[in-house]
Protein backbone atom coordinates (compact mmCIF):
# COMPACT_ATOMS: atom_id res chain seq x y z
CA UNK A 1 0.00 0.00 0.00
CA UNK A 2 1.22 3.18 -0.93
CA UNK A 3 2.29 5.83 2.56
CA UNK A 4 -0.80 7.14 4.13
CA UNK A 5 -1.29 10.95 4.18
CA UNK A 6 -1.48 12.32 7.30
CA UNK A 7 -3.59 12.82 8.92
CA UNK A 8 -5.71 10.14 7.94
CA UNK A 9 -9.12 9.53 9.42
CA UNK A 10 -11.38 6.43 8.84
CA UNK A 11 -14.91 6.55 8.96
CA UNK A 12 -16.85 3.45 9.91
CA UNK A 13 -20.54 3.94 8.66
CA UNK A 14 -21.70 5.68 5.91
CA UNK A 15 -25.25 6.41 6.87
CA UNK A 16 -26.21 10.30 7.37
CA UNK A 17 -23.95 10.92 10.43
CA UNK A 18 -20.73 9.72 8.77
CA UNK A 19 -21.62 11.45 5.49
CA UNK A 20 -22.05 14.83 7.38
CA UNK A 21 -18.77 14.34 8.95
CA UNK A 22 -17.03 13.33 6.05
CA UNK A 23 -18.73 16.89 4.52
CA UNK A 24 -17.73 19.35 7.20
CA UNK A 25 -14.55 17.38 7.56
CA UNK A 26 -13.25 18.37 4.12
CA UNK A 27 -14.77 22.10 4.21
CA UNK A 28 -12.67 22.65 7.32
CA UNK A 29 -9.55 20.84 5.68
CA UNK A 30 -9.21 18.32 8.93
CA UNK A 31 -7.94 15.70 7.50
CA UNK A 32 -5.43 14.74 4.06
CA UNK A 33 -6.56 11.04 3.37
CA UNK A 34 -10.36 9.97 4.06
CA UNK A 35 -11.18 6.32 3.81
CA UNK A 36 -14.76 5.21 3.88
CA UNK A 37 -16.15 1.69 5.21
CA UNK A 38 -19.78 0.60 5.00
CA UNK A 39 -20.88 -3.11 5.20
CA UNK A 40 -22.82 -1.54 1.72
CA UNK A 41 -19.46 -1.05 -0.26
CA UNK A 42 -21.34 0.11 -2.89
CA UNK A 43 -22.81 3.05 -1.16
CA UNK A 44 -19.36 4.23 0.46
CA UNK A 45 -18.02 3.64 -3.48
CA UNK A 46 -20.68 6.38 -4.30
CA UNK A 47 -20.49 8.38 -1.45
CA UNK A 48 -16.44 8.73 -1.80
CA UNK A 49 -16.85 9.21 -5.44
CA UNK A 50 -19.48 12.27 -5.31
CA UNK A 51 -17.72 14.36 -1.88
CA UNK A 52 -14.35 13.45 -4.33
CA UNK A 53 -15.75 15.61 -6.85
CA UNK A 54 -15.66 18.86 -4.63
CA UNK A 55 -12.03 18.57 -4.97
CA UNK A 56 -11.29 21.96 -6.54
CA UNK A 57 -12.83 23.72 -4.20
CA UNK A 58 -11.38 22.44 -0.96
CA UNK A 59 -7.77 21.66 0.34
CA UNK A 60 -6.51 18.42 -0.96
CA UNK A 61 -7.77 15.56 0.38
CA UNK A 62 -7.55 11.92 -0.83
CA UNK A 63 -11.57 10.22 -0.50
CA UNK A 64 -11.84 6.82 -1.48
CA UNK A 65 -14.20 3.55 -0.08
CA UNK A 66 -12.67 0.68 1.58
CA UNK A 67 -11.99 -2.10 3.65
CA UNK A 68 -10.31 -2.37 6.79
CA UNK A 69 -6.63 -3.11 5.52
CA UNK A 70 -7.31 0.23 3.50
CA UNK A 71 -7.83 2.01 7.47
CA UNK A 72 -4.40 0.61 8.02
CA UNK A 73 -2.53 3.31 10.25
CA UNK A 74 -5.04 5.69 10.76
CA UNK A 75 -4.27 8.78 13.00
CA UNK A 76 -8.38 8.31 14.00
CA UNK A 77 -11.03 6.05 13.56
CA UNK A 78 -14.59 7.29 13.89
CA UNK A 79 -17.40 5.03 14.37
CA UNK A 80 -20.68 6.16 13.28
CA UNK A 81 -22.04 2.52 12.29
CA UNK A 82 -25.27 1.56 13.80
CA UNK A 83 -28.86 1.99 13.88
CA UNK A 84 -30.41 5.16 14.66
CA UNK A 85 -33.58 6.42 16.68
CA UNK A 86 -37.16 5.69 14.93
CA UNK A 87 -39.44 8.53 16.24
CA UNK A 88 -40.52 7.62 20.02
CA UNK A 89 -37.35 5.49 20.24
CA UNK A 90 -34.93 6.26 23.06
CA UNK A 91 -31.65 6.49 22.59
CA UNK A 92 -30.93 3.41 25.11
CA UNK A 93 -33.38 1.18 22.85
CA UNK A 94 -30.56 0.70 20.05
CA UNK A 95 -28.18 -0.78 22.82
CA UNK A 96 -28.65 -4.56 21.83
CA UNK A 97 -28.17 -4.30 18.37
CA UNK A 98 -25.31 -1.57 17.81
CA UNK A 99 -23.27 -3.36 20.50
CA UNK A 100 -23.53 -6.36 18.59
CA UNK A 101 -22.45 -4.21 15.29
CA UNK A 102 -19.21 -3.40 17.46
CA UNK A 103 -18.46 -6.58 18.27
CA UNK A 104 -17.02 -6.82 14.40
CA UNK A 105 -16.16 -3.64 13.92
CA UNK A 106 -14.02 -2.90 16.90
CA UNK A 107 -11.18 -5.83 16.36
CA UNK A 108 -10.65 -4.80 13.05
CA UNK A 109 -10.29 -1.22 13.78
CA UNK A 110 -7.63 -2.06 16.49
CA UNK A 111 -6.06 -5.09 14.41
CA UNK A 112 -5.05 -2.14 11.46
CA UNK A 113 -4.63 0.63 13.64
CA UNK A 114 -3.58 -0.16 16.64
CA UNK A 115 -2.55 3.60 17.55
CA UNK A 116 -5.40 5.19 16.25
CA UNK A 117 -7.75 7.43 18.33
CA UNK A 118 -10.95 6.21 18.23
CA UNK A 119 -14.10 8.58 18.26
CA UNK A 120 -17.42 7.05 18.95
CA UNK A 121 -20.77 8.34 17.81
CA UNK A 122 -23.19 5.67 17.63
CA UNK A 123 -25.82 5.90 20.08
CA UNK A 124 -26.44 5.34 23.25
CA UNK A 125 -22.95 6.41 22.64
CA UNK A 126 -21.95 6.79 27.11
CA UNK A 127 -22.53 2.84 26.80
CA UNK A 128 -21.05 2.15 23.25
CA UNK A 129 -17.76 3.97 23.96
CA UNK A 130 -17.51 1.84 27.29
CA UNK A 131 -18.05 -0.98 24.84
CA UNK A 132 -15.79 -0.22 22.21
CA UNK A 133 -13.12 0.65 25.15
CA UNK A 134 -13.52 -2.92 26.93
CA UNK A 135 -13.17 -4.90 23.22
CA UNK A 136 -10.59 -2.92 22.12
CA UNK A 137 -7.93 -3.42 25.70
CA UNK A 138 -7.02 0.47 24.30
CA UNK A 139 -6.04 2.76 27.14
CA UNK A 140 -9.05 4.73 27.86
CA UNK A 141 -7.33 7.72 27.00
CA UNK A 142 -7.29 6.97 23.21
CA UNK A 143 -11.02 6.13 23.19
CA UNK A 144 -13.21 8.77 23.05
CA UNK A 145 -17.33 9.43 22.71
CA UNK A 146 -18.81 12.69 21.27
CA UNK A 147 -20.34 12.75 24.29
CA UNK A 148 -22.57 15.74 24.90
CA UNK A 149 -20.73 18.28 22.64
CA UNK A 150 -23.67 18.60 20.28
CA UNK A 151 -26.23 18.72 23.32
CA UNK A 152 -23.63 21.53 24.66
CA UNK A 153 -23.86 23.38 21.25
CA UNK A 154 -27.71 23.13 21.22
CA UNK A 155 -27.61 24.93 24.87
CA UNK A 156 -25.18 27.85 23.60
CA UNK A 157 -27.56 28.44 20.20
CA UNK A 158 -30.72 28.37 22.60
CA UNK A 159 -29.31 30.43 25.20
CA UNK A 160 -27.78 32.55 22.24
CA UNK A 161 -30.93 32.76 21.03
CA UNK A 162 -32.70 33.87 23.94
CA UNK A 163 -30.28 36.63 24.94
CA UNK A 164 -29.48 37.80 21.09
CA UNK A 165 -25.77 37.31 21.60
CA UNK A 166 -23.50 35.05 18.94
CA UNK A 167 -23.61 31.40 20.57
CA UNK A 168 -19.93 31.50 20.19
CA UNK A 169 -19.51 33.97 22.44
CA UNK A 170 -21.75 31.63 25.04
CA UNK A 171 -19.69 29.10 27.96
CA UNK A 172 -22.17 26.94 28.91
CA UNK A 173 -22.75 23.14 28.99
CA UNK A 174 -24.88 19.88 28.94
CA UNK A 175 -23.02 17.27 31.36
CA UNK A 176 -24.11 13.19 32.36
CA UNK A 177 -25.84 11.12 29.42
CA UNK A 178 -25.91 12.19 25.81
CA UNK A 179 -29.30 10.71 26.54
CA UNK A 180 -32.60 11.41 28.76
CA UNK A 181 -30.71 12.24 32.54
CA UNK A 182 -28.45 14.82 30.80
CA UNK A 183 -28.38 17.91 32.87
CA UNK A 184 -27.16 21.86 32.34
CA UNK A 185 -24.77 23.87 34.00
CA UNK A 186 -26.77 26.46 35.05
CA UNK A 187 -24.02 27.54 37.94
CA UNK A 188 -21.59 27.88 35.73
CA UNK A 189 -22.75 29.15 32.42
CA UNK A 190 -21.17 32.68 31.31
CA UNK A 191 -21.66 35.15 28.25
CA UNK A 192 -18.74 37.32 27.65
CA UNK A 193 -17.32 36.85 31.06
CA UNK A 194 -20.54 37.81 32.76
CA UNK A 195 -22.27 35.00 34.71
CA UNK A 196 -25.31 33.90 33.35
CA UNK A 197 -27.07 34.26 35.97
CA UNK A 198 -25.86 38.25 36.65
CA UNK A 199 -26.86 38.36 32.79
CA UNK A 200 -30.17 39.81 33.00
CA UNK A 201 -28.41 43.19 35.41
CA UNK A 202 -26.51 43.94 32.30
CA UNK A 203 -28.86 43.06 29.32
CA UNK A 204 -31.77 45.48 29.57
CA UNK A 205 -33.63 43.37 26.94
CA UNK A 206 -37.12 44.73 26.86
CA UNK A 207 -40.31 42.05 27.21
CA UNK A 208 -38.00 39.75 27.98
CA UNK A 209 -38.90 36.04 30.00
CA UNK A 210 -35.97 36.96 32.01
CA UNK A 211 -34.28 34.01 33.91
CA UNK A 212 -37.43 32.88 35.18
CA UNK A 213 -37.17 28.99 35.82
CA UNK A 214 -39.65 28.32 33.91
CA UNK A 215 -37.93 29.77 30.73
CA UNK A 216 -34.48 28.05 31.96
CA UNK A 217 -36.74 24.97 32.13
CA UNK A 218 -37.92 25.58 28.77
CA UNK A 219 -34.50 26.39 27.31
CA UNK A 220 -32.98 23.08 29.18
CA UNK A 221 -36.10 20.97 27.79
CA UNK A 222 -35.48 22.00 24.49
CA UNK A 223 -31.97 20.83 24.00
CA UNK A 224 -32.36 17.43 26.11
CA UNK A 225 -35.74 16.71 23.38
CA UNK A 226 -33.94 18.48 20.34
CA UNK A 227 -33.17 14.95 18.78
CA UNK A 228 -36.89 13.87 19.27
CA UNK A 229 -38.50 16.72 17.53
CA UNK A 230 -35.79 16.40 15.09
CA UNK A 231 -36.43 12.76 14.49
CA UNK A 232 -40.18 13.30 14.43
CA UNK A 233 -39.63 15.82 12.05
CA UNK A 234 -37.19 14.40 9.08
CA UNK A 235 -36.71 10.87 10.37
CA UNK A 236 -33.17 11.39 12.03
CA UNK A 237 -30.66 14.07 13.16
CA UNK A 238 -27.27 14.43 11.44
CA UNK A 239 -25.78 18.03 10.48
CA UNK A 240 -25.01 19.00 14.46
CA UNK A 241 -23.10 15.82 14.96
CA UNK A 242 -21.28 15.67 11.71
CA UNK A 243 -20.15 19.59 12.85
CA UNK A 244 -19.74 18.22 16.81
CA UNK A 245 -17.07 15.10 15.61
CA UNK A 246 -15.36 17.68 13.14
CA UNK A 247 -14.48 20.12 16.32
CA UNK A 248 -13.52 17.16 18.45
CA UNK A 249 -11.75 15.89 15.43
CA UNK A 250 -9.92 18.62 14.85
CA UNK A 251 -9.05 18.74 18.90
CA UNK A 252 -6.85 15.35 18.51
CA UNK A 253 -5.82 15.70 14.81
CA UNK A 254 -4.56 19.03 15.22
CA UNK A 255 -3.13 18.73 18.73
CA UNK A 256 -5.55 21.58 20.89
CA UNK A 257 -6.04 20.68 23.93
CA UNK A 258 -9.61 21.92 23.48
CA UNK A 259 -11.77 21.80 26.75
CA UNK A 260 -14.89 19.72 25.73
CA UNK A 261 -17.75 17.86 27.24
CA UNK A 262 -16.83 14.26 25.53
CA UNK A 263 -17.77 11.21 26.99
CA UNK A 264 -14.48 9.41 28.73
CA UNK A 265 -13.72 6.97 31.24
CA UNK A 266 -14.47 8.45 34.52
CA UNK A 267 -11.77 7.76 37.62
CA UNK A 268 -13.36 8.96 40.68
CA UNK A 269 -15.36 12.08 39.37
CA UNK A 270 -17.15 12.88 41.97
CA UNK A 271 -16.91 9.74 43.36
CA UNK A 272 -18.26 7.74 39.97
CA UNK A 273 -15.32 6.02 38.37
CA UNK A 274 -15.54 2.86 35.20
CA UNK A 275 -18.65 3.96 33.17
CA UNK A 276 -18.25 6.70 30.30
CA UNK A 277 -20.09 9.89 30.99
CA UNK A 278 -19.30 13.36 29.81
CA UNK A 279 -17.41 15.73 31.55
CA UNK A 280 -15.18 18.76 30.67
CA UNK A 281 -12.12 17.04 29.46
CA UNK A 282 -8.56 18.45 27.25
CA UNK A 283 -8.68 16.60 24.44
CA UNK A 284 -5.45 16.48 21.94
CA UNK A 285 -3.11 14.06 19.98
CA UNK A 286 -3.33 11.47 22.58
CA UNK A 287 -7.41 11.19 23.02
CA UNK A 288 -8.25 12.64 26.64
CA UNK A 289 -4.86 14.16 28.48
CA UNK A 290 -7.13 15.03 31.65
CA UNK A 291 -10.86 16.02 33.07
CA UNK A 292 -11.11 18.75 34.85
CA UNK A 293 -13.15 18.20 38.16
CA UNK A 294 -16.32 20.56 38.14
CA UNK A 295 -17.46 22.21 41.30
CA UNK A 296 -21.33 21.35 41.44
CA UNK A 297 -24.32 22.36 43.06
CA UNK A 298 -26.37 20.21 44.87
CA UNK A 299 -28.93 20.00 41.80
CA UNK A 300 -25.93 19.44 39.72
CA UNK A 301 -24.50 16.98 41.78
CA UNK A 302 -27.54 15.12 41.94
CA UNK A 303 -28.09 15.13 38.69
CA UNK A 304 -24.50 13.60 37.85
CA UNK A 305 -25.09 10.98 40.44
CA UNK A 306 -28.87 10.12 38.71
CA UNK A 307 -26.97 10.26 35.32
CA UNK A 308 -24.06 7.54 36.69
CA UNK A 309 -26.91 5.19 38.05
CA UNK A 310 -28.76 5.29 34.50
CA UNK A 311 -25.18 4.48 32.61
CA UNK A 312 -24.59 1.69 35.12
CA UNK A 313 -27.69 0.36 34.82
CA UNK A 314 -27.52 -0.10 30.97
CA UNK A 315 -24.13 -1.39 31.05
CA UNK A 316 -24.74 -4.32 33.65
CA UNK A 317 -28.03 -5.30 31.93
CA UNK A 318 -25.92 -5.34 28.10
CA UNK A 319 -23.69 -7.68 29.82
CA UNK A 320 -20.39 -6.01 29.31
C1 LIG B 1 -28.68 13.54 18.53
O1 LIG B 1 -28.69 13.97 19.68
C2 LIG B 1 -29.70 11.41 17.89
O2 LIG B 1 -27.96 11.44 19.42
C3 LIG B 1 -28.46 12.07 18.29
O3 LIG B 1 -28.91 14.27 17.56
Amino acid sequence: MADKLSPKVSIIGCGNVGMRYAYSMIIKGAARELVLVDYNRQKAEGEAMDLSHGAPFVSPINIYAGDYPDTANSDLVVITAGRGQKPGETRIDLIKGNAEILKSVVPQVVKYSPKAIILVASNPVDILSYITYKISGKPANEVIGSGTVLDSARFRFLIGKHCNVDSRSIHASIFGEHGDTEFPMWSKAMIGGVLFKDYCKVCNKENCAKQEDAKLNEIFEDVRDSAYEIIAKKGETSYGIGLALTKISKAILKDENSVLPVSSLLDNYHGVSGIYLSVPAVVNKGGIRQTLQVDFDMVELDSFINSAEQVKKVIKASGF
